[in-house]
């Protein structure tokens, strides 16, 4: 995927170049010989949407009326999936980099160009390995080992990385009380302790997190161990050929291919929703699959959009084998239809596609749901100022396509699904201490226990090694919020009072849905819902350590639905 070629296009340091009919990665290389090489990385293939594009070919009056700005681009019509999806390769942006000593990344601006013709600024992190240049890189480390890595603020703006899912030192997390100015360095160090599963990375700066995550800072932080080793052996799965990270994001762009991001007050509450769907940072996605079983490590990178997943053939809904959540496998391999993924949490698959013959196109969908944002006071409260409404052009909720799997003919494999894939210890819930987590509304304003976050405030403290049960309850009047804690893997151990297009889901037990499963970091607290999680504080580092809980909605983790809590020795 994505084939490579020199050319002489022109660099510049620390930035990524394109031109028009495809989209090209300048990168930097140093070579031994200490001569400076431009490589060239094809990102994505345009096949004639840039033509129908500027063609006009009766789309030039809809442009203006037409619900998307960029008509091309209405992830809607399955017909406009014509981009080839973005692999990431072993280089270059969202290479994949097996972290074999200290880094030095960078967070930098760069463009890429997303849209035909058109060029988009982002913000990045760029690092080198091993005379590799890597923008965004897809971190991979052996569970158990030790990640060293230093980050150099070249932005215009403070920033931090925080490392989402893994278990470290409060120190090491990115809190946004580590947030360090332009300029400055920031010097992680601390020990893998996660099991293998697909974490990420992303910017966590104070009051800045929405934009700058929307701009580009994350990428994905998988890491490896004997199950995940046994597994990718059994199933034939290779990072970048039948294992895909797939991150899937909304954006919204204006007319020069600038990334949009201006909010509204109406906006600012509810989250922020683009009207472009991007794979990999590619719109409207195609990829070509033989009938054989994939692994899709998905991952909602989204600033606030839900997505209700699931792959269509036709109108038929295939099943899909769900193998792993946020913290890594799952016990068994788990086959359903359709699941819930919410900012934040990750989704770890296989697909056969073997369930189409070649010829046929699959696509990955968002399925229409009930944004359950209806109730809430923005629109209805009489007396309240204008808010303005949402500028996407896809609402939360409404159905659309994420990618299309065009299957094409080769060897049928079907593969043997391992009957086990893991260990998952259950919680021991005995003496455990129960908490109360509240979300509620006020002011236009989400809050967590009757709170906004202060810097300073610590909510409550945990005791260090004792087992909690939270139960985070959220009100019929609201929204969805995907509550995401800091430092420490959970378990959810029951859903109540789900709204009916949960509890369809809810086949695993106490209103238990497929994204429940295993271990979380993520879970997304539907309205009139109460969730209830089992933490287990215990942990090896110094002293008090303390950490976030926050939701991942991130317009609303910016304007303050986040807590400190402390761990105390
Ligand atoms: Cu992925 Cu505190 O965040
Ligand atoms: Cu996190
Ligand atoms: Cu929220």
């Amino acid at each position: 995927m994505g084939g490579e070629d020199k050319d002489d296009m022109k660099g510049v340091k620390g930035k990524v170049t394109m031109d028009m009919a495809s989209i090209d990665i300048v990168e930097k290389l140093h070579s031994k010989k200490g001569i400076f090489m431009l490589k060239r990385r094809k990102l994505f293939e345009f096949m004639g949407a840039a033509a129908l594009m500027y063609s006009g070919a009766g789309h030039s009056k809809e442009l203006s009326t037409k619900p998307f700005r960029h008509y091309p681009f209405d992830p809607v019509t399955a017909e406009n999936f014509q981009q080839k999806l973005f692999i990431p390769g072993t280089s270059g942006p969202f290479g994949v980099l097996d972290v074999t000593g200290p880094l030095k990344i960078r967070a930098t601006a760069a463009s890429f160009s997303i849209l035909p013709g058109r060029e988009s600024p982002f913000l990045l992190y760029q690092t080198e390995q091993a005379g590799k240049s890597y923008q965004n890189p897809i971190l991979r480390i052996e569970s158990g080992a030790r990640f060293t890595a230093s980050l150099d603020n070249e932005l215009l703006e403070p920033t931090i990385i925080h490392w989402h899912g893994l278990h470290t030192p409060a120190a090491m997390d990115g809190h946004p009380a580590s947030t360090i100015a332009p300029g400055a360095r920031f010097d992680y160090d601390f020990k893998v302790r996660n099991r293998g599963g697909t974490y990420w990375y992303h910017t966590h700066a104070h009051g800045l997190t929405a934009r700058q995550a929307y701009q580009g800072l994350a990428s994905f932080f998988l890491v490896d161990d004997e199950d995940q080793c046994s597994l990718a052996k059994a199933m034939d799965l290779r990072l970048g050929e039948t294992d895909l990270p797939l991150v899937i994001q909304d954006k919204q762009f204006d007319a020069q291919g600038k990334l949009l991001y201006q909010p509204n007050a109406q906006e600012s509450m509810m989250g922020w929703l683009g009207d472009i769907v991007l794979a990999n940072l590619t719109p409207n996605a195609v990829q070509t699959v033989t009938q054989r079983t994939y692994r899709l490590r998905i991952l909602n990178g989204s600033n606030s959009r839900i997505y209700r997943l699931a792959f269509v053939k036709g109108n038929t809904p295939l099943s899909f084998t769900v193998i792993g959540t946020d913290g890594g496998l799952i016990e068994r391999p788990e086959k359903v239809v359709g699941a819930f993924v919410a900012p934040g949490e990750r989704l770890d698959v296989l697909f056969d596609a073997g369930q189409g013959q070649p010829g046929t196109d699959i696509l990955l969908k968002s399925l229409a749901f009930d944004a359950m944002e209806n109730e809430g006071p923005a629109s209805s409260m009489p007396g309240m100022p204008d808010m303005g409404q949402s500028t996407s052009r896809l609402a939360m909720g409404a159905e659309f396509n994420i990618l299309k799997l065009s299957v094409i003919a080769g060897v049928r494999l079907v593969a043997k699904l391992p009957t086990r894939l893991s260990q998952v210890k259950p919680i021991r819930l005995e003496g455990a201490t129960p908490r109360n987590i509240k979300l509620s509304l006020k002011n236009m304003n989400f809050l967590i226990n009757g709170r906004t976050f202060s810097m300073d405030e610590i909510a409550f403290d945990v005791k260090q090694g004792a087992v909690e049960i939270w139960s985070i309850s959220n009100p019929k009047v609201g929204m969805p919020h995907p509550m995401h804690l800091h430092g420490f893997s959970f378990q959810v151990i029951e859903r109540l009072n789900s709204p009916p297009q949960v509890s369809a889901l809810a086949r695993f037990g106490k209103g238990r849905t497929v994204s429940d499963l295993g271990w979380k970091d993520t879970v997304l607290v539907w309205p009139g819902e109460t969730v209830r999680i089992a933490i287990d504080f215990a942990h090896d580092f110094p002293g008090s350590q303390t950490y976030l809980f926050h939701c991942h909605n991130l317009e609303h983790e910016d304007a303050g639905m986040m807590i400190n809590f402390r761990v105390q020795a």
